[in-house]
C-alpha cells in the first residue's frame, strides 16, 4: 500500500491541529497508509519510506521553523532519491499577512528542488493550507481537502 507522511513542527499546538486535519482528509481518500510524526522524531532516512510527504510549520520570521529547515538540510543525504514523490506544505502564523504563504512556498521550494511533485489548488489556499493561529472552520476544511487531494495523487502515481 502507498504511504504518506505528515511531518510537522509545533510549539503551541496550532500546526499540530492542522496536521491532524490533513491526516483526516488523507485517510478519507482510502487505500493509502497515513503516518503523522513530529519533525523532531524523523531522520532523513525515514523520508525514503514514503510516497508522499506533507510538511507543516509555524511561521517564524516569515519562514519555516529552524527544526523544519534542519530536517530539510539533512535530507541532502538523499538528494535525488525523493524525486517523483508527492510533496505538500502547510503553515500557521500569528496574524493575517504574517508570512503564511511565504512559509508554505519556502517549504515547497525545497520539495521541488528534491524533484518532488507538488499539486497546486485552483480554488482554495493555492499553495497549501494556511491558518492564522489555531485552524478555524475554514482552515480545517482546507487542511482536509489538501490531505484528500494529496493522498489521491499519491494513489494515482503509485498504482
Ligand atoms: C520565534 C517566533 C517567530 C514568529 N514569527 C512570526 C511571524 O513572522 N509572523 C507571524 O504571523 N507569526 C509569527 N509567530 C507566531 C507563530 O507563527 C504562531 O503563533 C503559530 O500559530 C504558532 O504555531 P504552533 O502553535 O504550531 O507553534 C512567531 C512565533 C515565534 C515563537
Amino acid at each position: 500500500m502507498a504511504r504518506m507522511l505528515i511531518a510537522y513542527y509545533s510549539r503551541s499546538g496550532n500546526t499540530e491541529k492542522m496536521a491532524m486535519e490533513v491526516a483526516t482528509g488523507a485517510r478519507e481518500a482510502g487505500d493509502v497508509e497515513v503516518v503523522v510524526r513530529r519533525i523532531e522524531q524523523l531522520s532523513p532516512d525515514d523520508l525514503l519510506g514514503f510516497d508522499g510527504i506533507a510538511i507543516g510549520s509555524p511561521v517564524y520570521y516569515g519562514t519555516m521553523a529552524a527544526e523544519v529547515k534542519e530536517l530539510i538540510d539533512k535530507s541532502v543525504k538523499h538528494h535525488g532519491k525523493l524525486a517523483g514523490k508527492v510533496g505538500g506544505a502547510f503553515a500557521s502564523s500569528g496574524g493575517p499577512g504574517g508570512g503564511n504563504e511565504t512559509t508554505v512556498l519556502d517549504i515547497v521550494k525545497a520539495l521541488l528542488i528534491h524533484g518532488m511533485i507538488v499539486q497546486g489548488d485552483h480554488e482554495g489556499d493555492h499553495y497549501g493550507p494556511i491558518a492564522v493561529g489555531a485552524p478555524d472552520a475554514r482552515s480545517v476544511g482546507e487542511c482536509r481537502r489538501f490531505g484528500k487531494r494529496m493522498s489521491e495523487l499519491v494513489r494515482r502515481l503509485t498504482n
